[in-house]
C-alpha cells in the first residue's frame, strides 16, 4: 500500500501590498475595524501593471515547489488544482498550468470546494497515489479574489477580507508506514450554499440567458455572505473535523506539533485553538499579511513555514478548513 508524502511546497503572491489604510481611501472602513474583527493588516492584489492570473500564480508557486523537491515538471504525473477563481469559466485552471509547465498530455483536474479546496484536492491526489495510479501529483490552491471584490462601501463586508495568492505542494508515493498524509476527512452541507456564494454567471437564475442579461446585478456578481452564520459554523466544524481526524488515527490534540487553520478570520483561528487547547507556538496564522486567500491559504501557510525552517522530520501537522458550500475538511500529515 502506498502513502503520499509531501516532498516540496511553494507559494507566490502579487507584489502589490494593499493595507487597511489603502482601503480606507476607497470605502467607509477603518484599520481599527478590520484588525479588531478579522486580524487582517494587509493583503496582496494583482493591480496593473503587474499582470497575473490564478494559473500564473500557481505556475510560479509550482516552480518553487519543484525546485525544493529537486524535481522537474516531467516527473509529475498529474495536477489537482483547487480554486474558486479560475482564469476561465471553463476550462479549469489545471489545464492552463499543465500547459505552462510543458507537461505534454498529463491529466489535470479542478476541484471546487472553496476554502476547503486544498484539503479536498490533497484527498483526491492521495487516493490516486494510494491506488498506485500515479506516483507524483502537483496539488494547487490558487486564487485571484481581487477581480470579484467590490471595493466601495457597498461591498465592504467582503472587500476587506480577501487577498490574491497561490500555493503548491508535491505529493510523492512512499511505502514508508506512518509517514505523509495519515488521513483526510471531508464534509459538505449544500443547504447552506447560498450563505456564501457568487451567483452569476450561473445556471440557477432561470428565465434568461447570459446574452440577454445586460444588467447583472451587483449582488449576483460579487461575493455575498451571511458572515455571522458562517462564523458560527466555522468555529463548530473546524474543531469537530480536527477531532475526527485525531480520533481516527488514535491521537489527541496534545500530539499535534503544528496546527494550520484556514485563514478566514484570526478570531475563528483563536477560538478553534482554544477548543483544541493548543499553545500559541503550535498554531500558525498569517492572515495578518495575506487576508483570506481561500484555497491558497493552507499551501501558503505550509510554504511560509518551510521557508522559516519550521517543518521538521517526524512532526505531526493538523490542517483544518471551513468555507463556502458549506464544505469543511481536515488532514493530518506526519513529515
Ligand atoms: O473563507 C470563508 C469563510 N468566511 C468566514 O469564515 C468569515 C466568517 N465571518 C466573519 O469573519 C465575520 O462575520 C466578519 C468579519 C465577516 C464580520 O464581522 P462581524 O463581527 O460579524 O460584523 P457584522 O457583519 O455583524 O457587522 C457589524 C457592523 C455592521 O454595521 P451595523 O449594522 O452594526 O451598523 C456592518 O455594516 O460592521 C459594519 N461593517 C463594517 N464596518 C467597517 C461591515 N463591514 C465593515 C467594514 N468596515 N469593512
Amino acid at each position: 500500500m502506498f502513502h503520499s508524502k509531501i516532498v516540496g511546497v511553494g507559494h507566490f503572491v502579487p507584489e502589490n501590498v494593499v493595507t487597511n489604510h489603502d482601503l480606507e481611501k476607497l470605502m467607509d472602513t477603518s484599520d481599527e475595524w478590520i484588525q479588531e474583527r478579522t486580524g487582517i493588516q494587509e493583503r496582496r492584489f494583482y493591480t496593473p501593471p503587474e499582470k497575473g492570473s490564478t494559473a500564473k500564480m500557481a505556475y510560479k508557486a509550482s516552480l518553487i515547489a519543484l525546485e525544493r523537491a529537486k524535481l522537474k515538471p516531467d516527473d509529475i504525473d498529474a495536477i489537482v488544482f483547487a480554486t474558486l477563481s479560475p482564469d476561465f469559466y471553463f476550462p479549469g485552471s489545471g489545464v492552463l498550468l499543465q500547459h505552462m509547465l510543458g507537461m505534454g498530455t498529463k491529466p489535470a483536474l479542478d476541484v471546487r470546494a472553496q476554502c476547503s479546496g486544498f484539503i479536498y484536492a490533497l484527498s483526491v491526489a492521495d487516493q490516486f497515489i494510494k491506488t498506485g495510479m500515479y506516483k507524483r501529483i502537483l496539488v494547487i490552491g490558487s486564487e485571484t479574489q481581487s477581480i470579484a471584490l467590490d471595493l466601495t462601501t457597498r461591498g465592504r463586508g467582503m472587500g476587506v477580507l480577501f487577498g490574491d495568492g497561490g500555493g503548491a505542494a508535491i505529493l510523492e508515493a512512499t511505502e514508508e508506514e506512518g509517514k505523509g498524509i495519515l488521513s483526510t476527512h471531508l464534509h459538505s452541507q449544500g443547504e447552506f450554499a447560498d450563505v456564501l456564494c457568487i451567483r452569476e454567471p450561473g445556471t440557477n437564475e432561470k428565465g434568461h440567458s447570459v446574452y440577454e442579461n445586460q444588467h447583472l446585478q451587483f449582488d449576483k456578481i460579487s461575493p455575498q455572505m451571511d458572515g455571522q452564520l458562517v462564523f458560527k459554523n466555522a468555529i463548530k466544524r473546524m474543531p469537530e473535523v480536527t477531532m475526527e481526524a485525531l480520533q481516527a488515527n488514535g491521537l489527541t490534540p496534545a500530539d499535534i506539533d503544528m496546527f494550520l487553520p484556514h485563514q478566514a478570520n484570526l478570531r475563528i483561528s483563536q477560538m478553534v485553538q482554544k477548543f483544541l487547547r493548543l499553545p500559541d507556538d503550535k498554531v500558525y496564522n498569517n492572515i495578518q499579511k495575506y487576508g483570506n486567500t481561500t484555497a491558497a491559504t493552507l499551501p501558503i501557510l505550509l510554504s511560509d513555514l518551510w521557508e522559516q525552517g519550521r517543518i521538521k522530520e517526524g512532526q505531526l501537522f493538523a490542517l483544518a478548513a471551513f468555507g463556502s458550500g458549506f464544505t469543511w475538511a481536515s488532514t493530518l500529515i506526519r513529515w
